[in-house]
């Protein structure tokens, strides 16, 4: 694969960016947490952090009628802390990160951070990146920058804090076993202490953290962020997808406040939201947030089609051709969910590839949807979601394919 430093340092024991028997290895032991069904496991926690953020958003609209929304930024502040709590539990509220000023930051921001800033500075800074394209990896050890060497340290902060909470808790499990939680870190503990596994190492703990981190918050706070937006341009389809949330739940409880309905919502009640979930597919084929997936080199000559790959070439793949074929999809543009509800034919599983095929496909993919719903359905049982006609609206691929500016819409809170 094609890496970068910071993508190095971050991830490189990591599911990411391990290959061969290593990868399998990992593979099989996280994809057990990633089954369907033991995704209900974090159910609650996603509902929990869903009524948080709502709960700000209802705070800042007491005294006004509308205001304007950073989607894709609202989404992942739910994306983000489901991230830290599922993989760190209970423990995740408490960690913090010290600064070499003085000051602490909550270690839950501080990776959102480090992520923006590790990928900025090699966007912006042209010296950086000409090192980088001389020494590659070895680039940050070689006349580091100031600006580089204060982001590692920071970076090597972050990972000690890590090591630390990791050693700590470990210390805590051994000490009375029956403390284990339904979470990431306690199941690689586990797996530690009670299955005497000698593979597993600290540094993949915590890198996996940031893999997990890295490739599930802002992708999935883009599909849901631009899920809102074409939601805000298509009033009728909003009614409708609202409809579909209060129907399912009207009949729970007697108070018909977002809130008392949105907790009644279940982990299997979002089975049955056939058009929440054309909304996110629809999304995702129009703007896939990985628009491609990571390089690889080949490590064969092979024919495809008409091309003549050779061993080592770079090769990838753009999941935005296929998705907005018109042979494939008619009137590609439109935004129209029930273009998968009233599918006739069965199309090729290559047209829609938002989370990639084959074995190195998307672990996190049913947690993505899971999240998705959920906060579909608590903003739409809260808010009339407007359209924000003052803005030009750009796609833009950065790290993430999405759209441009982030204040796509108003939230009304509904009568
Ligand atoms: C809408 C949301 C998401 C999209 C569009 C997405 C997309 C993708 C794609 C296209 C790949 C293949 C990358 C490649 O082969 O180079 C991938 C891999 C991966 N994704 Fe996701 N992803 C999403 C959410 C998540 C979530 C929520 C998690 C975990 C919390 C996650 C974790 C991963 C991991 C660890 C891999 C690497 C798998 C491997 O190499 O075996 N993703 N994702």
């Amino acid at each position: 694969m094609d890496i970068s430093q910071a993508f190095v340092f971050l991830f490189s024991n990591s599911l990411l960016c391990v290959n061969g028997q290593e990868w399998q290895r990992q593979r099989h032991f996280l994809g057990k947490s990633f089954h369907f069904d033991e995704i209900k496991n974090y159910f609650p926690t996603i509902k929990e952090v869903s009524l948080m953020v709502s709960n700000d958003i209802n705070k800042e609209l007491t005294n006004i009628t509308q205001k304007q929304i950073q989607v894709v930024k609202t989404c992942e502040k739910v994306t983000s802390e489901v991230a830290f709590r599922v993989f760190f539990g209970q423990t995740s509220k408490n960690i913090t990160i010290s600064r070499e000023d003085g000051s602490t930051v909550l270690a839950s921001s501080e990776i959102v951070q480090l992520l923006t800033d590790s990928f900025r500075i090699l966007q912006t800074n042209k010296l950086l990146l000409l090192k980088y394209m001389i020494f590659k990896r070895k680039s940050q050890k070689i006349f580091p920058l100031k600006e580089e060497k204060s982001l590692f340290d920071r970076l090597y902060a972050f990972k000690e804090t890590c090591k630390k909470v990791i050693m700590q808790r470990k210390e805590e499990l051994i000490k009375d076993p029956s403390l284990f939680k339904k979470n990431f870190l306690d199941l690689y503990l586990k797996e530690i202490i009670l299955n005497k596994n000698k593979e597993i190492t600290i540094d993949e703990i915590i890198d996996n953290f940031c893999a997990l981190f890295f490739a599930g918050t802002d992708t999935t706070g883009n599909m849901t962020g631009v899920s809102l937006y074409y939601l805000s341009q298509n009033p009728k389809i909003q009614e409708e997808a609202r409809e579909e949330v209060i129907n399912i739940l009207k009949s729970r409880t007697q108070s018909q406040e977002p809130k008392d309905l949105f907790n009644s919502l279940t982990f299997e009640d979002l089975s049955h939201m056939p058009l929440i979930h054309s909304i996110l597919k629809e999304s995702l084929r129009l703007i896939p947030p990985a628009a491609a997936v990571l390089g690889r080199y080949a490590n064969r000559n092979i024919q495809i089609g008409e091309f003549h790959v050779k061993k080592g070439d770079l090769v990838n793949t753009h999941f935005i051709y296929s998705q907005n074929n018109p042979d494939l999809y008619p009137n590609p543009e439109k935004f129209d969910p029930y273009r998968w509800m009233n599918q006739t034919e069965q199309k090729s599983a290559f047209h829609f590839t938002p989370f990639s095929l084959g074995p190195r496909n998307c672990i996190g993919q049913h947690l993505a949807i899971i999240e998705g719903k959920c906060m579909l359905a608590n903003y739409l049982l809260n808010y009339n979601i407007l359209p924000n006609h003052t803005q030009e609206i750009i796609k833009e691929a950065k790290t993430i394919y999405g759209l441009c500016p982030d204040n796509l819409v108003y939230f009304e809170i509904r009568k």
